[in-house]
């Protein structure tokens, strides 16, 4: 049966990541029997250039239906003026939420190849291997109420509002037990309980869900602490499971630990592992059309797609591996670049996980 991908390229490096992993999805198509069915859409600022909303009707529509979606990247300087209601970044968070993809699974996974990419030590982050589980349909991004008002005095005030529900708390701690049980079974909860309800609220609920997994140890760890903890020894982490806000941010930090934001994938699921697929970084603008972003988070983000949407683990392995390979090969685009090397393209890097296809 064939199976759907909706293709969502956005904004600055966005169309030219999805170049590269459209070829290597190409690739696999050709050689490797697998049987999908491209389907590109707009988001973001391509989508509000073109119709006025970052997310039209007809993309959420293709979205939907698709089996699994690949989107690029959103946002830059052009629509920043636009009111926040109306910017590229309501796109990607209209299909998070649209889609009800409440699981965010950004793993941090250290290509022994690149120790020396980190601006850490190479043997604080060799062999580093984190999962982080964030929230991404609930929390700050998207309580209510929020916006701009004008206090009694005349004085203007932004506001947003941080709120969890229990049953929210509860899926995406079941979600992050489950991943712990599959790995070295050990899941740190994230959250500023010491001053934040709604986090003291989320470390209940987290240690009510962790009876029913009694072969995972947890922890809990403030936001502050866990942010030091990842850069002094990010190895004493497995899974991490956290709020959207808190996630978003140390997902970024965890990100350079593994020597560049650009190697970063991750997965957007639903409750059926219905999911979104993207790399953890943005569109980049300032090096947009240079054909030097690198592609490997988007690469790495089909190969997470093979396996939890597609059913295609081998092939996801084999994408894995290629990756390995053109890195053990001493590529390196610019990001990833160490002395003495010279650095490849985005479209020379895609080419070479293609070729490195076994
Ligand atoms: C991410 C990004 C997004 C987020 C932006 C682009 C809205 O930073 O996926 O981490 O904040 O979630
Ligand atoms: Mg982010």
């Amino acid at each position: 049966m064939t199976q759907t991908i909706a293709v969502l390229p956005g904004d600055g490096i966005g169309p030219e990541i999805i170049a590269a992993a459209i070829k290597v999805l190409e690739a696999l198509q050709k050689s490797f029997g697998l049987n999908v069915q491209v389907e590109q859409g707009l988001v973001g600022g391509a989508a509000i250039d073109a119709t006025g909303y970052p997310l039209p009707p007809e993309t959420l529509d293709l979205a939907k239906k698709a089996d699994a979606v690949l989107l690029g990247a959103v946002g830059g300087p052009k629509w920043e003026p636009l009111p926040i209601a109306r910017r590229p970044e309501k796109g990607l968070l209209g299909l998070r939420s649209e889609l009800e993809l409440f699981a965010n699974l950004r793993p941090a996974l250290l290509f022994s190849e690149l120790a020396n990419a980190s601006t850490l030590k190479p043997e604080v982050v060799a062999g580093l291997d984190i999962l982080i589980v964030r929230e991404l349909t609930g929390g700050i991004y998207f309580g209510q109420p929020r916006g701009m008002r004008t206090l009694d005095n005349g004085e203007k005030q932004g506001f947003n509002t941080l709120v969890y529900s229990e049953s929210e708390i509860e899926r995406i701690a079941r979600v992050a037990f489950d991943s712990a049980e599959k790995r070295d079974k050990r899941l740190c909860s994230v959250d500023k309980a010491n001053v934040l309800e709604a986090t003291e609220f989320w470390r209940d609920v987290v240690t009510r869900v962790s009876q029913d997994y009694p072969d995972v140890q947890l922890t809990h760890m403030y936001v502050d602490n866990a942010a030091m903890q990842l850069v002094r020894a990010p190895k004493q982490f497995d899974v991490i499971v956290t709020t959207n806000m808190f996630g978003d941010i140390l997902s970024d930090l965890a990100s350079q630990l593994t020597g560049s934001i650009g190697m970063l994938p991750s997965a957007s699921l639903d409750a059926h592992n219905k999911g979104m697929y993207e790399p953890i970084h943005g569109s980049a603008p300032d090096i947009a059309g240079l054909n030097c972003a690198n592609p490997l988070a988007t690469i790495l983000s089909v190969a997470m797609m093979l396996r939890y949407s597609l059913n295609q683990g081998e092939l996801a392995t084999a994408v894995e591996n290629a990756v390995s390979q053109v890195l053990r090969d001493g590529l390196r685009t610019p990001d990833i670049q160490e002395e003495g090397q010279t650095a490849v393209g985005t479209r020379e890097m895609g080419d070479a996980v293609v070729a490195a296809l076994v």
